[in-house]
């Protein structure tokens, strides 16, 4: 075993104890013995390749997620589903044992216990990977274990992409919390292309649920609404047409920047009220990187444009911003898809929280100032600390309601999605109660601008996100129309706000 391997049984073995005291729904001998009789139950109905308690495919697959945090639990059994009947089968069992249970998808989730529980069972879809492109319909359909690198691959010989995430490395779960993809700006959330969706309800039941059939309302709640309402065994996604490698469609890339920070937020505040273009997409992130101690900024800026050249007057700003690198050019949309790289690295304890904001260029620098107190103040616990802004333009919105709309209803008029992101340094799983302090307190200096919705994939559980839906009370209402007994909520950790 490599010395890095080593160090992280090690760690595995001493930090279970401290995960499980943290654990939501809690965790006791009554639930750990209905995790057993959901696995045994399973065992005698499933093979043993799909479930499994021990051996090389449960150990790489609990420890498989992209949070250390979210490695140490010990799930009692791993399903891994083939087709959509075998999920069928563990969620009937798990419903009837009363276990705790958890889906992990891609395993992105930074949130502590999303996508993994101790005593209980976990369903992990990397045995269902399959994405084809169907002319007819012209549409995508996914199996939920794909990745967006393979699935962008997979169609894009066709002329098509389907609209998920940015990173490659990112699973099919993206889609249930909204989902933020360099098509946005036409498209909307990367969910508001659904078509149709498989989905196992809570009592083991499969439903397709569309835009106009009678799962409509529950079509619309799967559009931001997380684990919270079933396992997605299939997504149809409309197929957007980026064109083939050889059309090189765009133009973009990335800049690198290592000073000029208010000029790089000025011009992301600029951007965030003004720009409302369906061919442009821009994601800004500033970063600390700290080596041995030291912190150094990496200020990073990828414009994108479905189109020969970067317009002036939408990145002007930005490409006249003294750069370190800027590697900008012709691609294709897999090529833009690549210029983040895949964000595999496993191993460090993450952190999401989220923000909203809209509005002068000082509320923006604002935000930056109060993340550099905070960044300062505990950098000695960080790898790298990050605050990005995604701006969700005005066309975004609207192209969501064309198509029907989503559970998270954002209101008219465009904002930036902003993540507050902590990588911690090796070896920390739990984080430090001084440091979520100044979290806690950052989040207090950076509030959404009002009436703006959170984002469900970059964010604290503790922010409750849903509650600040436009949909919330319609969402709760859906909710307990598929699952009367909130089975979900009392038995999967996840989105809070439908107790
Ligand atoms: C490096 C990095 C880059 C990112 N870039 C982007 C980006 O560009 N755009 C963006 O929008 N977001 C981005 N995110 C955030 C990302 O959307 C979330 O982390 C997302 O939840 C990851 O999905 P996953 O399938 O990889 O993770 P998972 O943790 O496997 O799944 C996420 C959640 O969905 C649930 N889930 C997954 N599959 C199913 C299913 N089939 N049925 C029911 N529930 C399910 C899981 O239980 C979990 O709660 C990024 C995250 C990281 C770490
Ligand atoms: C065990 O935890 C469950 C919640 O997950 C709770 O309902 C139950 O009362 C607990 N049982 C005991 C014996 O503490
Ligand atoms: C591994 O799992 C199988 C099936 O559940 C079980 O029979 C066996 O005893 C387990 N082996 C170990 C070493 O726990
Ligand atoms: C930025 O990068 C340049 C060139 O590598 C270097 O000379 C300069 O010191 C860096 N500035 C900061 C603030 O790190
Ligand atoms: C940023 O914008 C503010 C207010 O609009 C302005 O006063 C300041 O000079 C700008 N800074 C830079 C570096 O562009
Ligand atoms: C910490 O961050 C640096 C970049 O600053 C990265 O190169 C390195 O891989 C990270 N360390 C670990 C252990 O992942
Ligand atoms: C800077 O951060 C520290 C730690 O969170 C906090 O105590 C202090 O109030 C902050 N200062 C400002 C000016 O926000």
């Amino acid at each position: 075993m490599s010395r890095i391997g080593a160090l992280f049984l090690l760690l595995t073995l001493q930090q279970v104890a401290t995960a499980t005291s943290t654990l939501f729904p809690p965790s006791n001998a009554s639930t750990a013995a209905a995790a057993r009789l959901a696995c045994h139950q399973l065992e005698t109905t499933l093979s043993s390749s799909i479930v499994q308690t021990n051996g090389t495919e449960y150990e790489s697959a609990a420890t498989d997620a992209w949070n250390l945090q979210n490695t140490v639990f010990r799930p009692t059994c791993i399903v891994f589903p083939r087709v959509a009947g075998h999920v069928q089968v563990a969620m009937k069992a798990i419903f009837d044992a009363g276990s705790h249970y958890a889906v992990q998808a891609g395993g992105h989730s930074a949130m502590q216990g999303w996508n993994t529980v101790q005593d209980g069972v976990l369903i992990v879809f990397s045995e269902m990977k399959i994405a084809s492109y169907d002319p007819v319909r012209d549409s995508i359909t996914l199996e939920p274990g794909i990745r967006w690198v393979d699935a962008i691959a997979a169609v894009e010989a066709f002329g098509v992409a389907p609209a998920g995430g940015r990173l490659g490395d990112i699973g099919t779960g993206l889609l249930l919390g909204g989902g933020l993809s360099y098509l946005a700006a036409s498209q909307g959330y990367s969910a508001d292309t659904f078509m149709e969706v498989d989905v196992v309800l809570v009592n083991g039941e499969l439903v397709t649920a569309t835009a106009t059939n009678k799962y409509s309302d529950l079509f619309r709640a799967l559009k931001g609404g997380g684990n919270r309402f079933g396992i997605v065994t299939r997504y149809e996604l409309q197929a957007i047409h980026t064109g083939t490698e050889e059309d090189s469609e765009w133009f973009g890339g990335l800049i690198l920047y290592n000073s000029s920070a208010e000029a790089i937020l000025n011009a992301t505040a600029r951007y965030t009220r003004e720009v409302n273009d369906p061919k442009a997409a821009l994601l800004i992130s500033m970063s600390i990187q700290i080596i041995d101690g030291v912190g150094s900024p990496v200020y990073l800026a990828t414009p994108f444009y479905n189109g020969p050249a970067l317009p002036e007057d939408i990145f002007g700003e930005f490409l006249s911003i003294p750069a370190m690198v800027s590697q900008l050019g012709p691609l294709s949309y897999s090529g833009v898809a690549e210029t983040l790289g895949l964000g595999d690295q496993r191993g460090l304890t993450q952190h999401f929280g989220a923000s909203a904001l809209l509005g002068d260029d000082s509320l923006f620098l604002d935000a930056f100032n109060h993340w550099t107190n905070f960044t300062t103040t505990y950098q000695d616990n960080f790898n790298s600390t990050t605050l990005a802004f995604t701006p969700i333009t005005e066309l975004q919105i609207q192209a969501g309601r064309n198509k029907g709309g989503n559970i998270i209803n954002a209101p008219h008029g465009g904002f930036a999605a902003v993540q507050i992101y902590q990588t911690f340094n090796p070896g920390v799983v739990d984080i430090p109660a001084n440091v979520q302090d100044g979290i806690n307190l950052l989040f207090k200096q950076i509030p959404p601008s009002p009436g703006l919705p959170l984002y469900l994939n970059e964010c604290d559980e503790e922010q409750e996100v849903f509650k600040s839906y436009g949909d919330y009370e319609l969402m709760r209402e859906i909710y307990v129309k598929y699952d009367p007994t909130k089975y979900n909520v009392n038995h999967m950790r996840g989105p809070l706000g439908l107790e």
